[in-house]
């Protein structure tokens, strides 16, 4: 902690230093992803030129987004300057701009005091993110934002999950060999589907809304009594299974259940997947492996042609055989275990992320100072600055 306020300090000063004897704008830059693992960038035209209205500078690798079709030139015409490699970016930004966390050859042109947004994972990136800080580079993780008002526009979470639940359905129903409203033709009637899903977050809230409007029936359970009303609100019915403890965290997340409480949610899903077309999976406790609602005996209860589709998967699944990236058919149901589910829809993921990664350099530079003010008193700073 000692060592990270240290370097934030040094960021601090160096940036304004800066600023006070040469009136050099601080410069914002990104690189490329490694394209076989992430499509989504951290910047786009709009965004670019928005963070150049805040008197900033921004460079870029040549070719940035042109595998999301769009061109450097659209880039240029927000003010963008295009740099050969991305090392020159690297080596000469203040601020560099990530979906994910830098690779090694990245880090070894990082120079010091420069800063580092994005989705970090520092759970699972610890060791490189240590590294990384002992470059005297401070990093901002967005994963680990509070969920407070002030930050909603910053909530990378929320924007990449709400995709996330959109896209599931649209995933299912691609997959579904049947239809999935009720038609009632001149060839008899087709029942509509039934979709359960499990967690209402946000990504399960709009796996409801985008079930519901394509005219499946939809239910949804989750450990937070408060989630109630919300399912209910958007047209859904709410499974409660009895509990007497709250299960909510202070900070609105769910708590790890108990036995006692797993032993009532599978007696309830055991009627309820006997009914159920699609299952959608959206399960997750904060920095734990996701919780495990489907044992292999209740996955077996579904009908042959019915569907689990595990946004969980890539923390460990809600259910079993759920593997990241794979379709395993099990007694005729599919099981999907999503991987990078946003390479899916890249160009609406990074415009949403791009938007919040810009709400949050707003919020760290000054513009009356002109440097990035790394003001641990600030919640949001505080709570994404990556402390070892
Ligand atoms: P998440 O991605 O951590 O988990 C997804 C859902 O799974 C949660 O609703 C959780 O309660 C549920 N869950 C966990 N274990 C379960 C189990 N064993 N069985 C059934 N369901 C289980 O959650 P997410 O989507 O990040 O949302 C967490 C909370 O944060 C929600 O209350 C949400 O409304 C709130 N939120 C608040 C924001 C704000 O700015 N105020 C912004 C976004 C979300």
């Amino acid at each position: 902690m000692g060592n990270i306020s240290c370097c934030s300090f040094i960021s601090y000063f160096s940036c304004y230093t800066a600023v006070k004897l040469g009136k050099i704008k601080m410069i914002v830059g990104s690189t490329k992803e490694n394209l076989s693992l992430e499509k989504r960038v951290s910047l786009t035209p709009e965004t670019a030129k928005n963070i150049i209205g805040l008197g900033l500078q921004v460079i870029l690798e040549k070719n940035y987004a042109t595998h999301l079709g769009i061109l450097d030139q659209e880039y240029e015409n927000s003010g963008v300057k295009i740099k050969n490699t991305s090392n020159e970016v690297i080596s000469s930004c203040n601020l560099l701009l990530k979906v994910n966390c830098p690779s090694q050859e990245d880090i070894s042109s990082l120079k010091e005091k420069t800063i580092i947004v994005g989705m970090m994972n520092p759970s699972k990136n610890k060791n490189e993110l240590i590294e990384i800080n002992k470059k005297k580079v401070d990093i901002f993780s967005l994963e680990t934002l509070p969920r407070i008002t002030r930050a909603q526009s910053m909530d990378v979470l929320s924007s990449q999950s709400n995709l996330a639940g959109y896209r599931a359905v649209v995933d299912c129903v691609a997959e579904f060999e049947k239809a999935v409203p009720m038609m009632m033709t001149a060839a008899g009637t087709v029942p509509a589907a039934k979709v359960l899903v499990i967690g209402a977050g946000v990504a399960g809230l709009q796996a409801i809304a985008t079930a519901k409007r394509l005219g499946a029936i939809v239910s949804a359970t989750d450990v937070r009594a408060a989630s109630k009303e919300q399912v209910e609100s958007l047209g859904g019915r709410f499974l409660t299974v009895d509990q007497s403890d709250d299960m909510e965290t202070a900070g609105g997340y769910a708590k790890e259940a108990t036995t006692e409480y797993k032993k009532k949610q599978a007696d309830m899903m055991r009627d309820a997947l006997k009914k159920n077309d699609i299952v959608i999976c959206t399960a997750l406790i904060p920095g734990k492996p996701a919780p495990r609602i489907l044992s292999e005996e209740l996955v077996k209860l579904m009908k042959p042609g019915s569907i689990i589709y595990d946004l969980a998967a890539e923390h460990g699944g809600n259910s079993a055989f759920s593997e990241p990236g794979n379709i395993n058919v099990i007694e005729g149901i599919k099981i999907i275990g999503v991987k990078s589910l946003m390479n899916r829809l890249p160009l609406t993921a990074s415009s949403l992320y791009a938007k919040n990664l810009f709400s949050f350099i707003r919020n760290l530079y000054s513009r009356e100072k002109k440097v990035f003010n790394i003001n641990l008193e600030d919640e949001i700073i505080n709570k994404t600055l990556f402390k070892n």
